[in-house]
């Protein structure tokens, strides 16, 4: 039977003690969740998404009493920056405790961990007494989903309820950081960006992304978080964003291609002109993250326009990146993967 929507979180509370799967909301992107301790609970998990068991999961807790009941060494660091980001798009990579079960985190002797920020989910945490393991609420290496019909349209079938909590706020996943005596080294760019972390921190973090083999987070993996169709580049992301000029020069808009804008910013009349007219012929299909280049709204954009590209049955899309600054790495490291 497909599963319910709804926002019974007395439902969704109840499914989750008899060891079933609900798809929870976060301010980032839906999670598809089971109850963290309880090792078939959590191998539902990876069978509903065809997850790969070598790649470990998030444990989602209420508050930082229990995510320490989680760990073996909770230091300074990790106070810290869980009471500046806490609930927040941080996950924490910490020596893990007996509690967790070796599936959760594939055989590794740290588990992640976050306090996700969504009332409904907070208020979910509330009614039970363990943690939830929760992945993307998508299947392997797609899109995550932003919205609960994003995870009904691919999961319907294979979750027991999906609680609806509206669009995630940020759109991207967690900023995931493995915490190192007093640094901290960023495993996955993500919603918290690395500016805010370093302020708190008084310190520069640690960086080990785009790790192909034996990725310490497979989040890491190059071919992640992509749509069906062909994303392409249109200028090197270390190079200066190409002008409307030169775009205007390039060859390519000639028959069905989908062009992806970060914004409208710097385009004249000529470009809008021009844009409109490949629209009306309806050869190019042209999508845009955010028309005055709000960062933080072309994240939450992103993966909703990424699932548009391929329910609109575009093949080729070519796109320009997002400044390189803040969300903006978020936003270029997902590009790049979704392109590689
Ligand atoms: O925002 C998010 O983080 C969302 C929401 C639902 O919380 N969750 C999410 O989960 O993105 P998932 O499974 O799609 O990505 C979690 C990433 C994976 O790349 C996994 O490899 C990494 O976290 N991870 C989990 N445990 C780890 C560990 N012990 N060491 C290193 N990486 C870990
Ligand atoms: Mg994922």
């Amino acid at each position: 039977m497909p599963a319910q929507i709804g926002i019974d979180i007395a439902i969704a509370s109840a499914l989750l003690r008899q060891g079933k799967l609900v798809a929870i909301p976060t301010e980032t992107v839906y999670g598809l969740a089971a109850n963290g301790l309880d090792l078939k609970s959590v191998l539902g998990i990876f069978e509903a998404k065809n997850r790969p068991r070598f790649d470990p999961l998030i444990l989602h807790v209420r508050d930082i009493p229990m995510a320490k009941t989680l760990v073996n060494e909770w230091n300074d660091t990790a106070q810290t920056l869980a009471e500046a980001f806490w609930p927040g798009p941080l996950t924490l990579i910490l020596p893990k405790s007996d509690m967790v079960p070796d599936l959760v985190t594939a055989g590794n002797s740290t588990v992640a961990i976050r306090i996700p920020s969504h009332p409904l989910t907070l208020a979910l945490l509330q009614l039970i007494e363990f943690p939830l393991a929760a992945p993307s609420a998508n299947p392997f290496s797609y899109v995550s989903p932003t919205t609960a019909k994003h995870v009904a349209d691919q999961l319907i079938d294979r979750v027991d309820y999906i609680l609806d909590g509206g669009e995630c706020t940020i759109g991207i996943e967690s900023t995931i950081l493995a915490i190192e005596g007093k640094t901290a080294r960023v495993l996955r760019l993500g919603g918290l960006s690395i500016e805010a972390i370093e302020t708190v921190l008084g310190q520069p973090l640690l960086e080990t992304l785009h790790q192909n083999s034996n990725p310490q987070s497979p989040g890491q993996l190059d071919h992640h978080y992509a749509p069906r169709c062909k994303l392409i580049p249109l200028y090197n992301k270390d190079e200066p964003q190409l002008s409307w000029a030169e775009l205007l020069k390039k060859p390519l808009f000639t028959s069905g291609f989908g062009l992806l804008l970060f914004s409208k910013q710097g385009m004249g009349a000529e470009e809008e002109f021009y844009l409109t007219k490949l629209q009306v012929a309806g050869k190019t299909k042209v999508y845009i993250l955010d028309e005055l280049g709000d960062i933080a709204k072309a994240g939450a954009n992103l993966f909703s326009i990424l699932r548009l590209l391929d329910s609109d049955g575009c093949k080729e899309v070519y796109f320009f990146w997002a400044p390189e600054i803040g969300l903006g790495r978020a936003i270029n490291d997902r590009l790049m993967r979704a392109s590689s």
